[in-house]
């Protein structure tokens, strides 16, 4: 790789970051942050550069959700709990449907800046700098919280640190043991989808019972008390990402400390941008969104900045086209990839090509519309004979009315009952659960038809 350090970044353009104007509270924070201990390690980050390497092979499937934006308000150990808690049920499903192991990585735990359309809002006349996530700004209206505060990053920091401390417990001091699958029901109103959790629950609680009394071995038993959880964010602000990035002395690469993936977005993917350069540097896996905007020259350029060595599990395509658009889309850049040789995990990322706005004002998402982009993804994968590998959504485990439809069908005169996300709409639990079985059911469908290829 050409020589890199952590702060090349800065010679290049930059876009969707603040202009400081505190330049000394600035560099106070940022020393303050690259004195911390970093938030993740690189053996861990190696790991789920290898687990998603398998899923760019099948051989496992890429579980990413969470909030939009985490906000400093709705900070609580109950929100935490009951998003890991929907991803675990949803991993279950999964796992349960397409028989291989689900990787499970959070929007968690660094998920704050915010790229915006454009760089102000109107309200009644009046124009503001639009709000840009905790870590920037603040979402109220007034000039003054608009300003963007260094001093937030210290406040992300400390909030990533007790968000992953919390993850982690959860991850490996009994809450997610397998044994509990019936305790995650908990919570549920009735549905049709919460019976066919609870019959899926049933049989692996039989299944248990089973290989217990058939004294199934304690290492079996041990791996299944733990997950490994993950977690990642939008490499947005990158003064927090260069202060929290650190040079791993096991392998002499620098980490970004911040999470164990990163993402680059749809609105920062310039070749020769700000954002490219500090992604490539470091070692963590990597994600980068691809939409309708993304041309064919810009992707080659991209593989091989992102991932020279051609790594597996080092660069995840997040494919986000919205739903009418995937054939259009999606086929012509697998093609690219194709002609590279290049090693890529795909994923589809259904909410962020379905964002309308309803007729009562709110951004929304009509689930139909993410239900159908995720089908059109496993279909032109399965035409072009390529690896459907992993989804990634907006979701919580709050029971908030921010999308349109579901079993529980959300309307839009509901969506102002309880619409609490700080920027785009997410997926409540019903509805995360409800696409967990959609995905499954195409898993296994996919899985079906390869077998039946294969003999
Ligand atoms: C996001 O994932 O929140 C996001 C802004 O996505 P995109 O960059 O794909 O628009
Ligand atoms: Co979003």
């Amino acid at each position: 790789m050409a020589e890199w350090h952590k702060s090349d970044w800065r010679a290049k353009p930059r876009v969707q970051m603040p202009e400081y104007t505190d330049a000394e509270a600035l560099k106070a924070v940022e020393a303050q942050l690259a004195s911390y201990p970093p938030l993740v390690f690189a053996g861990e980050a190696r790991s789920l550069k290898a687990k998603l390497g398998a899923a760019s092979r099948g051989e496992a499937f890429l579980l990413q959700g969470g909030d939009c934006a985490e906000s400093f308000e709705q900070f609580s150990a109950d929100a935490i709990r009951d998003t890991f808690k929907v991803m675990l049920q949803m991993a279950m499903v999964l796992t349960y449907g397409a028989k291989v192991p689900v990787v499970k990585v959070g929007r968690m735990a660094g998920q704050f800046a915010k790229p915006r359309s454009a760089p102000t809002e109107v309200v009644d006349g009046v124009e503001l700098p639009s709000y840009r996530g905790d870590i920037i700004n603040e979402l109220a209206f007034s000039p003054e919280a608009r300003i963007p505060d260094p001093r937030k990053m210290l406040q992300a920091y400390t909030q990533a640190a007790a968000t992953l401390n919390l993850l982690r417990a959860f991850s490996t001091g009994g809450y997610a043991d397998v044994h509990q699958v019936h305790a995650w029901t908990l919570g549920f109103t009735e549905s049709e989808k919460a019976a066919r959790y609870r019959d899926l629950a049933n049989r692996i609680s039989d299944t248990l019972d089973f290989m217990q009394a058939a004294g199934v071995g304690s290492d079996t038993a041990e791996a299944l008390r733990t997950v490994s959880f993950y977690t990642s964010h939008e490499s947005l602000l990158l003064e927090y990402e260069e202060a929290l990035t650190r040079l791993d002395s096991t392998s002499g690469k620098w980490l970004a400390g911040s999470g164990h993936m990163i993402w680059i977005g749809d609105r920062t993917r310039q070749p020769d941008g700000a954002h490219v350069e500090f992604a490539r540097g470091v070692l963590n896996p990597i994600g980068l969104k691809c939409g309708p905007t993304t041309t064919a020259d810009d992707l080659k350029v991209l593989m091989a900045k992102l991932n020279p060595e051609n790594e597996a599990g080092r660069l995840t395509l997040i494919a986000r086209f919205g739903a009418g658009s995937v054939g259009e889309h999606l086929p012509r850049l697998i093609k690219v990839v194709q002609e590279e040789g290049a090693n890529v995990l795909w994923t589809c990322d259904p909410m962020h090509g379905n964002t309308i706005k309803s007729a009562s004002g709110y951004k929304t998402r009509p689930f139909d519309s993410v239900l159908r982009e995720v089908r059109e993804f496993f279909a032109i994968h399965k035409a072009e004979g390529t690896i459907p590998g992993g989804v990634h959504f907006e979701m919580t485990g709050q029971d908030v009315t921010e999308c349109i439809g579901g079993v529980r069908a959300v309307t839009d005169e509901n969506l102002s009952d309880r619409y609490h996300t700080a920027c785009d709409p997410r997926l409540n639990a019903s509805q995360s659960l409800e696409l967990a079985f959609l995905v499954a059911e195409e898993l296994s469908a996919l899985r079906e038809t390869r077998a039946a290829q294969a003999v």
